[in-house]
């Protein structure tokens, strides 16, 4: 199969959140099982050691933006495993701190720097001239493709019958624009309707997706329940309904060779669910870097990812004196909103050797992290799928999580009559947060109990294998669906 896959952030090139991880390791995936897989990125600042590994392809693409045509420059990187990764340059829009925007909010231009994304991959698979089978749309920023596909590119040869398939990661974030940018798009006003790409007045990049998609995909069985739901559906609950049908779940998966305590460069000790010796010395490593308390024997919990609300993090802020007070100390990795960085560096500095923040993300960190602690929080508002926990788990650090998305799916609650994987919790409350940190600090003082729990923590497999083959099977059903009777979609014509 003809596959493009498309995603704002890959890994090593850019990072915001699991996104990346997830466009590195599924195109890589799907790649060895033998299918011709691209996958369509920006070039944005990257370190320079990940820049020099680009070469330019010398394709110059046109961009049609409203009523100009702006050049992009394509480069070719190599993701291993026989998938090729093709990077959009156009450092107007794309050549600054972040993706999406700064710890000040999204940049203001975001409209044309997602319509141009969106129709440079187009351009580029045209350019490419190989008939394209699959288009796999990743959330808002992308998500237009799908529209384009059964509109302004049906005819445009190799494009002609490929069919799409839209992955929501997070339907929070939908690119949601005033209608003064719909010329940017393209499209006629006749896509600017309830049925199509309005909602509330506003163009909805994500909503075009869900509406003009041939199959529509999230990353957890829990959350394609909850995205039905007011509560987490973020206004777009009704089209997701009216689209069930076509709605399916694939659980994300981690990869077991970069992942594997065993093996992993970034460690100061290797260890195993077999022989736990060295968990210990990575946790001393880890105090060491951050400058915790060294010989402390009480657990050390994790807080690693996005410093955002919906990740909780107004609960971890209310809740940090009493997870001190109870005894725990605790290690905080992320970057987000600038008040979330004061506050946290407020509070680690009241609370020297106890608690240490990191503002940033560092891969070798995160190992480590991972490796060295004891306990990781995961309190998220909604999670559509989560990978630390899996990681997490993996290497022996036990999750306590809200029971909610992602989160819900791959953690099973330790409780006295039934062993588990980990701590949840329902209520989105500091004191439910608490009471189940409290849970687990009761356990980790029962040695037995506690190895056993690390042990099970780390017998779980969350291979990409078992995810790839449900992709495989989508495709197949989505390409069904195009090529059936209606499939070409009449809308917005
Ligand atoms: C987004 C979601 C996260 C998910 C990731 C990869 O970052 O917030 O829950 O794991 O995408 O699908």
């Amino acid at each position: 199969m003809n596959l493009f896959f498309l995603s704002p952030e890959v890994w090593p090139f850019a990072r915001v959140g699991g996104l990346a991880e997830v466009s590195h390791d599924l195109p890589r995936t799907l790649a060895a099982r033998g299918h011709r897989v691209q996958v369509v990125t920006l070039k944005g600042r990257m370190a320079p050691e990940v820049a020099e590994t680009l070469e330019p392809t010398g394709i110059t693409l046109e961009v049609p933006i409203s009523w100009h045509k702006y050049q992009a420059q394509v480069f070719k990187g190599d993701l291993g495993a026989g998938a090729e990764v093709y990077l959009i340059q156009h450092d107007r829009l794309y050549d600054r701190e972040g993706i999406y925007g700064n710890a000040f909010g999204d940049y203001e231009d975001n409209c044309e720097r997602f319509v141009f994304f969106s129709r440079a991959c187009l351009e580029l698979a045209a350019a490419l001239g190989r008939p394209v089978d699959m288009v796999h749309a990743n959330d808002w920023t992308n998500a237009l493709v799908p529209v384009y596909l059964k509109t302004l590119y049906a005819e445009v040869e190799p494009l002609a019958g490929a069919a799409s398939l839209m992955t929501v990661h997070n339907l929070a974030r939908q690119g949601s624009f005033w209608h003064y940018d719909m010329p940017l798009l393209g499209l006629g006003w006749e896509c600017f309707t309830p049925e199509t790409l309005e909602l509330y007045g506003k163009i909805n990049f994500l909503k075009g997706g869900l509406i003009f998609a041939d199959l529509i995909s999230t990353v957890s069985p829990s959350y394609a329940r909850e995205m039905l739901l007011p509560e987490i559906g973020a206004e777009l609950q009704g089209v997701l309904q009216a689209r069930r049908d076509r709605l399916v779940a694939v659980l994300n998966g981690i990869d077991n060779a970069v992942w594997d305590p065993a093996t992993d460069p970034h460690l100061a000790a290797h260890f195993s669910a077999e022989d736990l010796a060295g968990k210990a010395v990575c946790q001393r490593d880890l105090r060491e870097i951050f400058g915790l308390a060294r010989d402390s024997r009480r657990p050390l919990v994790a807080v690693i990812g996005r410093l955002e609300d919906r990740k909780g993090l107004e609960l971890i802020v209310a809740g940090l004196e009493d997870m001190v007070a109870m005894g725990l100390d605790l290690v905080i990795m992320g970057y987000g909103g600038d008040h979330y960085h004061n506050v946290l560096k407020a509070a680690a500095e009241a609370n020297p050797g106890r608690a240490a923040v990191r503002i940033g993300h560092d891969m070798a960190l995160d190992h480590k992290i991972m490796a060295g602690a004891d306990l990781l929080l995961m309190p998220s508002r909604f999670e559509p799928c989560g990978l630390h926990q899996m990681h997490a788990m993996r290497y022996g650090t036990v999750p306590v999580v809200r029971a909610t998305g992602g989160l819900n799916d791959t953690v099973r609650d330790h409780l006295p009559d039934s062993p588990g994987m980990g701590f949840k919790f329902q209520d989105f409350t500091t004191p439910a947060m608490l009471e189940a940190l409290d849970r687990a600090l009761e356990t980790f003082g029962q040695g037995e109990q506690w190895q056993g729990l690390i042990k099970r923590c780390m017998w779980v497999d969350f291979s990409w294998q078992g995810a790839a083959a449900r992709y495989e099977e989508l495709y197949q059903r989505a390409i069904e669906l195009r090529r059936g009777p209606g499939g070409e979609g009449l809308l917005c014509r």
